[in-house]
């Protein structure tokens, strides 16, 4: 299938892009680069550096590469960001969102595999989240996504176009070639690794306050292999019907200090803590039931063990010391006009 990737040049873009090459898709990545870096872009993919608000090429693009499904993972994805600038997720997570939609009706594509969030289930008292519990989002994030969500719900009444919505848990690892690696990093897998490497003094511990068991918060982490496997499974399914689908292991999940503790263990060093107040928009415990999407789509997270999430996401940041800074040279000195 011919499919155009939005935010195909950011952590798990990236690597989604990789997972359907390698099953034969072939990619266009389409991506604005605040986030993302050219050296994520997947190999042989054309890559167009644009806005998601510039519908005019926008629908150019997807005439041209004759695109046949959409999987669209732009976005801001920061739930303290949002709180403190929520015209900024509006406008990049729905107004954009909005745009691309508007430009895959005229062009009829009317398949697309939606990046949403668990974090669309906010605060929830009911662990692990099923996909029917309620919403309630505690931060213009996952309010964004929601809305994203439901703006789809009615586009396929209206317009036919078929959608998945795979509500992400905490992503994490690295594939071979690409990680994560954002400026300024805010996310615990790739923050714990650059205290382990000595690049920062160390781990801030966001509360150790809340009502779990050592008290830190708890979050369910699927390695991003996985998680991209889920898209290539998601466009097969648009043959037959809409859905959203949580994409978790499930189980009881990893508190923070959990997560540090395991780190230290594979990488072999200690990994200096201090605790800090709660970071505005962290839902204490957030883990999935990820039974739908393993009944429906066959789905199975097939790296479940956190030392081997931890240990990708160290291997990728001690193979790629400046993370894409280098790669990204590389890429537009090399890269075919
Ligand atoms: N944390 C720390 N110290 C840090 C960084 C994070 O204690 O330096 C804590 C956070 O408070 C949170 C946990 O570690 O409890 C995980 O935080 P991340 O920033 O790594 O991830 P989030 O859970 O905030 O968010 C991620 C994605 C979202 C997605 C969400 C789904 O960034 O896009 O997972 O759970 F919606």
């Amino acid at each position: 299938m011919r499919v155009m990737v939005t935010g195909g040049a950011g952590y798990i873009g990236s690597i989604v892009s990789e997972e359907l090459v390698r099953e034969g898709h072939e990619v266009v990545v389409y991506d604005n680069l605040q986030m993302g870096h050219l050296g994520a872009v997947v190999e042989g993919a054309p890559f167009i550096q644009a806005d998601l608000l510039d519908g005019d090429l926008l629908r150019d693009m997807l005439k041209v590469y004759r695109v046949e499904a959409v999987i669209h993972l732009a976005a801001d994805s920061l739930a303290e960001e949002s709180l403190k600038d929520p015209t900024k997720y509006y406008c990049n997570n729905l107004t954009s969102g909005l745009s691309l939609l508007g430009a895959m009706k005229d062009c009829k594509v009317d398949r697309i595999v939606f990046a949403s969030t668990a974090a669309v289930y906010g605060d929830s008292e009911k662990q692990p989240v099923e996909e029917d519990d309620p919403t309630a989002p505690t931060s213009p994030y996952g309010e964004t996504k929601l809305a994203f969500e439901r703006a789809l719900r009615w586009h396929e009444a209206a317009y036919g176009t078929r959608y998945v919505c795979l509500r992400y848990f905490n992503a994490a690892g690295a594939s071979k070639s690409f990680g994560e690696a954002h400026e300024p990093e805010t996310h615990l897998m790739p923050i714990i690794c650059q205290a382990a490497a000595g690049k920062r003094s160390h781990v801030a511990i966001y509360g150790d306050d809340y009502a779990t068991r050592d008290g830190t918060c708890v979050r369910d982490y699927v390695h991003v292999l996985d998680l991209a496997r889920a898209h290539t499974l998601a466009l097969s399914a648009l043959d037959d019907r809409s859905a959203i689908y949580n994409v978790g292991c499930g189980g009881d999940g990893y508190t923070v200090r959990e997560v540090i503790e395991k780190a230290s263990e594979v990488i072999g060093v200690d990994i200096p803590v201090e605790v800090r107040p709660r970071r505005a928009g962290d839902p204490a415990v957030l883990v999935a039931n990820s039974e739908k999407i393993r009944r429906e789509l066959g789905w199975r997270p097939e790296r479940q063990d956190l030392g081997d999430m931890i240990e990708a996401t160290w291997n990728w940041i001690e193979e790629h010391p400046s993370e894409y800074e280098k790669m990204g040279l590389w890429a537009r000195l090399n890269k075919p006009a």
